[in-house]
């Protein structure tokens, strides 16, 4: 068993019909899916999901947009895992990503950026517990 981390397909690639597509790179990466879900959140569940920049500046444009349509969350497992996953997607503005990740090919701007990632295992496991009771977490062994 690996460790876990934490990630979303964001709105912008639910719309624009990426979610195979990322799903099939995150599996190729060597990440197994522990639990997945469509939702939609609403605004009040996507202030709360990203509290810790509620004094950003870009907090209202980013909880409007993730509250604009729908969002995969998944439970991923693998070694080191929020690294892995975090090279895997490549950096937060797509301008910067490195070739071969998952947002220099499927986002469009900083603000619409296909997907998340959690920054270390305490968030990763903060987001999980977010999205997933226990339960819904399901090992393939
Ligand atoms: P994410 O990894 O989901 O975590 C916070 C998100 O805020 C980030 O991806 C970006 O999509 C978004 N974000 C960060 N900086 C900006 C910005 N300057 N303008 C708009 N959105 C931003």
């Amino acid at each position: 068993m690996g460790n876990r981390t934490f990630a979303m397909i964001k709105p912008d690639a639910t719309r624009n019909g990426h979610t195979g597509k990322i799903l099939d790179r995150t599996i190729q990466a060597g990440f197994k899916v522990l639990g997945a879900k469509l939702i939609r959140m609403t605004k009040a569940q996507a202030e709360g999901f990203y509290a810790v920049h509620r004094e950003r500046p870009f907090f209202e444009e980013l909880t409007t947009f993730m509250s604009s349509g729908q969002t995969m969350v998944l439970a991923l497992e693998k070694e080191n895992a929020v690294a892995a996953w975090r090279e895997t997607i490549g950096a937060t503005n797509p301008a910067e990503a490195d070739e071969g990740t998952i947002r220099k090919d499927f986002a469009t701007s900083l603000g619409e950026n296909a997907v998340h990632g959690a920054d270390s295992d305490e968030n990763a496991n903060i987001e999980i517990g977010f999205w997933f009771t226990g339960s819904e977490l399901i090992s393939n062994q």
